[in-house]
C-alpha cells in the first residue's frame, strides 16, 4: 500500500489530506483564511498559513492514525495560485522530503480539482467544467494533456459571484450553510435586463458585473440584481458547456471547484443533461472547495506514474496552466 500526504495551500485554504491508493481518504484536515473585509490580502493569508500549518499536520496526522513515518511520499500543490501562499505550503512540504528522506510530488492545483471529482464519483470520460474563484474552464482530456475547449476572457466565475456580493454590502463570509450569499439575494427576484456575453467558445463576466453594479447604483432592487446577474453568469457557462459535449461527443459532464457545490447551479447542468441525454457527475461540495485530499490523490497519480522532483526545484509557478501538465492516466 502506497500512502501520500499532500499540501494544499494556493489561496485561501491550508490544508494537509493523506490517502492510501486503495483508494481510501485517511485524513482531511483544513484551515480557512477569511479575511476581515474585501478580497484575499495574499501577505495576510500566508502568515494565517504559517501561524496554523503545524496543527493542521498535526490534526491530518491523528485523523489517520499515523505517525509521519507512514507516509511514502509527500505531494505538494506548485501552482496555479497566490505566490505567498504557495511559498508555504512549498517550503513545508520541501522540508517534509528531506527531512524525512521521503520522495516529492508536483501537483498542478487545477488537475486536483478535477482527479478528485473523477475520484468521488463515476465519471470516466467527462466533458469537465471546471468553476472556482479563480477559473472558468470547459475541458475534457485528450491526447495527454487536459485541453481547454473555452474559458473566462476575463474574471472566474466564483470571483465573478463573490466580487458582486461584496459590492453591494452582503458578503464577506460568501457562503453559509452551503449556500452562497448571490443564491440567498436571488430569492424574489424578477429578471431585468443585463449583458450576455459569449465569444466563441469563451465566457466573459467583468462586463457583467459592472452593468450590474450600475444598475444597482441606479435603484434597480438588490434582489432582482442578484437573480438576473446570476442567470446571465449561469446561462452562458451552460451555453459553453453544451457546445463542449455536442464538439467533443461526450456523454458525461463532471462539474468540480467551489462553485460546483452551488445547488443552484447544478439543477441547471441536470436540465442541460437531460435535454442531452447525458450522465451528470458533481463532485460533493467538501470536495469542491480546496483541500489537501485532493492534492494527495493527485500526487498518488503522478508518483504511480514516476512523477517527482528534486526538493531544491520545487519552487512555486504561479501561473501554471492547466494544459501544460502530462496526464499519463
Ligand atoms: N455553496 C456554494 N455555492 C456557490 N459558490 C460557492 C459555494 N461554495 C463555494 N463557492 C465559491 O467557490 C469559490 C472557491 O472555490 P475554490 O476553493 O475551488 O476556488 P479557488 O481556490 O479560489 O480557485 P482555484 O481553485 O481556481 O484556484 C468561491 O468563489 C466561492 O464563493
Ligand atoms: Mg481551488
Amino acid at each position: 500500500m502506497v500512502i501520500v500526504l499532500g499540501v494544499e495551500s494556493t489561496a485561501h485554504t491550508f490544508g494537509i489530506g493523506i490517502v492510501s491508493d486503495e483508494p481510501r481518504i485517511l485524513a482531511d484536515s483544513r484551515f480557512n483564511y477569511v479575511p476581515a473585509r474585501g478580497g484575499i490580502h495574499p501577505r495576510e493569508a500566508a502568515d494565517s498559513f504559517i501561524k496554523n500549518a503545524p496543527s493542521v499536520l498535526r490534526e491530518a496526522l491523528s485523523q489517520a492514525g499515523l505517525s509521519i513515518d507512514s507516509i511514502d511520499v509527500v505531494a505538494v500543490a506548485l501552482g496555479p495560485g497566490l505566490g505567498p501562499c504557495l511559498r508555504v505550503g512549498a517550503t513545508i512540504a520541501r522540508a517534509l522530503s528531506i527531512y524525512y528522506s521521503k520522495p516529492l510530488t508536483p501537483v498542478n492545483h487545477a488537475v486536483a480539482h478535477i482527479e478528485i471529482g473523477r475520484m468521488l464519483t463515476d465519471a470516466r470520460d467527462p466533458l469537465v467544467v471546471y468553476i472556482s474563484g479563480g477559473n472558468t474552464v470547459i475541458t475534457a482530456k485528450q491526447g495527454g494533456r487536459y485541453r481547454v475547449f473555452g474559458e473566462t476572457l476575463d474574471i472566474a466565475l466564483g470571483n465573478f459571484m463573490d466580487a458582486l456580493v461584496r459590492e453591494l454590502g452582503l458578503a464577506p463570509p460568501y457562503v453559509v450553510g452551503g449556500i452562497h450569499a448571490i443564491d440567498r439575494c436571488s430569492e424574489g427576484g424578477r429578471y431585468v435586463e443585463l449583458p450576455y456575453v459569449v465569444k466563441g467558445q469563451d465566457t466573459s463576466y467583468s462586463g457583467l458585473l459592472t452593468a450590474a453594479l450600475r444598475a444597482y447604483r441606479s435603484g434597480v432592487r438588490v434582489e432582482d440584481i442578484c437573480f438576473s446577474a446570476r442567470e446571465v453568469a449561469y446561462s452562458s457557462l451552460v451555453e459553453v458547456a453544451e457546445r463542449g459535449l455536442a464538439q467533443l461527443g461526450k456523454t458525461e459532464i463532471l462539474l468540480v471547484g467551489g462553485v460546483a457545490a452551488s445547488r443552484y447551479l447544478v439543477e441547471k447542468f441536470k436540465a442541460l443533461a437531460e435535454y442531452r441525454g447525458v450522465e451528470l457527475y458533481v463532485v460533493p461540495p467538501r470536495y469542491a472547495v480546496d483541500n489537501g485530499v485532493m492534492i494527495a490523490w493527485t500526487g498518488m497519480l503522478m508518483f504511480k506514474y514516476g512523477v517527482t522532483i528534486e526538493p531544491e526545484n520545487a519552487v512555486v509557478k504561479q501561473r501554471w496552466r492547466l494544459d501544460a501538465v502530462d496526464i499519463y492516466w
